[in-house]
């Protein structure tokens, strides 16, 4: 019986075949319940004496994982084979592979920080989490200023000594600390407030913030600088209005119009038939301000201004809802693909 099964290993061993078809019937000849030859072996083996089943048992387990493994072998290179030989027809359309787009809001940064650089700004970065200092006390917030309030604020420290900004105005002293006039920088961040969010806020958004610190830096160089942002980014028949405003950093303020961009100033719904849409807070650095960072306020003046990229982006594009841009829809974001 061993010999007979020794002449089945080199069977298997030998054999090879290019049809499935061929592999099932090997695969029957030897491991059919019924009458497969290794369903004989395993019968016969009950019956030989127990001195010789251990040697026995050796070989007939090999050439069953013999057969195991030549079947295994077999069907994988059939299966690879024909993977190769499909018919490949080279004049079908291509799948679609769409392609990732960069989302609105970068895009639009990018846009803005452009225009400022190509008049020399330069573009910086600072921290997201700062002190009370930083975020109000150097801008000059008065210690009972509602800004400050658990409302808009959130604390990172129970202490409230800690904060996530609330806007990008803490680059300004950032900056102010550790370097001396002329500065020219543009601030772009995450700012945070503890707001309800709606289709006009949300808790987290964007802003850029710019500062201009030099001798003799007037409003006309602030009205100017704006109204070339303007027809930069909105077109070149875009016109700017200043109106009196308040920030506690900012002595004049001013909030910022540009014309309908919807509407070209005509009136619409978006701009609420005014024909103007406002886009920005800004005004002459506060001499408190410069003083608080040991800059000489009898020397130097400066301009600073802060947009929101949401505010900005959703009036480009006609975006009527902020939550659209951090919800992630595909539907939305595709829309942004060409821009
Ligand atoms: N920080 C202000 C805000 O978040 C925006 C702002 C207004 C920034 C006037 C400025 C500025 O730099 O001069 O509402």
């Amino acid at each position: 019986m061993i010999d007979k099964i020794k002449a089945h290993i080199e069977e298997v061993k030998k054999f090879s075949a290019s049809k499935i078809e061929e592999v099932e019937a090997f695969k029957n000849k030897f491991l059919s319940k019924k009458n497969g030859v290794l369903t004989g072996f395993f019968t016969e083996f009950k019956n030989i004496p127990a001195e010789q089943k251990k040697d026995l048992g050796q070989v007939l387990n090999t050439l069953k994982l013999s057969v195991e493994n030549k079947i295994t072998e077999l069907k994988g290179k059939i299966e690879e084979n024909s993977d190769k030989n499909i018919d490949i027809d080279l004049s079908l359309p291509g799948e679609n592979i769409s392609l990732g787009s960069l989302h609105p809001i970068t895009v639009v940064r990018r846009e803005i920080l452009d225009i400022f650089e190509r008049i020399g700004f330069v573009t910086i970065e600072t921290p997201e989490i700062d002190d009370d200092w930083h975020n109000f006390t150097a801008l000059n917030f008065p210690p009972e200023h509602p800004a400050r309030d658990m409302q808009d604020t959130f604390f990172v420290e129970k202490n409230q000594s800690a904060v996530i900004r609330t806007h990008t105005s803490n680059g300004q002293i950032r900056y102010m600390e550790n370097h001396k006039p002329p500065l020219k920088v543009v601030i772009p961040g995450r700012t945070y407030r503890n707001e309800d969010i709606s289709a006009r806020s949300h808790f987290m958004f964007h802003q850029i913030e710019a500062l201009f610190v030099d001798e003799n830096v007037s409003f006309i160089d602030l009205k100017q600088t704006l109204l070339y942002f303007a027809k930069e980014f909105f077109g070149h028949k875009t016109k700017v209005r200043f109106r009196p405003s308040y920030f506690p950093f900012t002595e004049p303020s001013a909030e910022v119009d540009v014309t309908c961009s919807i509407c070209g100033g005509e009136g619409c719904n978006v701009c609420k038939y005014t024909g103007w849409l406002e886009i920005l807070g800004s005004g002459m650095v506060d001499p408190n301000v410069l003083e608080n960072l040991g800059i000489d306020s009898k020397k130097y003046s400066g301009y600073a201004f802060g947009l929101g990229i949401e505010r900005i982006t959703m009036l480009r594009y006609g975006v009527k809802d902020i939550r659209y841009f951090f919800e992630n829809d595909v539907r939305f974001l595709s829309q942004f693909e060409n821009i």
